[in-house]
């Protein structure tokens, strides 16, 4: 994936990246305070990334991981980078840290109403585990979903 890098975040990025959260994730958004406090478990439990294309914040996302688990937190890329391998590429690398942490399963949840987030995880082996209902504010379905991990890094490539 040549149209962007990748990189750790740091709080120096959050205006970049709450521009990209507002804008994504209209109705959801977390707060900075939301990310800060993500941020300020790194890398404890934490591993958050940004893409950069240029000198440009074009995508960010973060993993949680304790014990043999981990969990993608959020993953979002500006909309005039969408469907160019930015967001593979960041959920690569989080499936890459997850086996390096000793996760054995990564979880995650996503809207039922987006669509083109869960034909990204399932193209990278993600699996349907269940349904939590009413779990968004405006009432959305949360999928959630499930990928095991081998010990290899190579195993986590989509
Ligand atoms: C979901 C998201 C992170 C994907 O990032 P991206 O950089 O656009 O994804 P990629 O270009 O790497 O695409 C990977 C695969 O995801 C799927 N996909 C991505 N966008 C899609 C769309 N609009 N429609 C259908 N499938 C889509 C495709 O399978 C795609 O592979 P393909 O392009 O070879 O067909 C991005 O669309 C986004 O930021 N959405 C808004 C925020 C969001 O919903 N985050 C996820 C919350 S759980």
């Amino acid at each position: 994936m040549s149209a962007a890098t990748l990189r750790q975040m740091t709080e120096d990025d959050l205006p970049a990246v709450m521009r990209i959260e507002r804008s994504t994730f209209p109705f959801d958004a977390w707060s900075e305070g939301m990310l800060r406090g993500e941020l300020a478990d790194q890398p404890r439990t934490r591993h958050y990334i940004v893409a950069v294309a240029g000198e440009e914040i074009v995508g960010y996302a973060g993993l949680a991981a304790a014990g043999d688990q981990a969990d993608v937190q959020t993953i979002a890329v500006s909309a005039p980078m969408q469907r160019v391998g930015v967001g593979s590429a960041m959920l690569k690398e989080l499936l890459a840290e997850a086996v390096r942490r000793g996760a054995t399963a990564v979880f995650l949840e996503v809207r039922a109403d987006n669509p083109p987030a869960q034909a990204m995880y399932e193209r990278f082996g993600f699996e349907r585990i269940g349904l939590r209902r009413d779990y968004y504010d405006d009432g959305t379905d949360a999928v959630m979903m499930m990928r095991k991990l081998n010990s290899g890094v190579e195993s986590a490539n989509g």
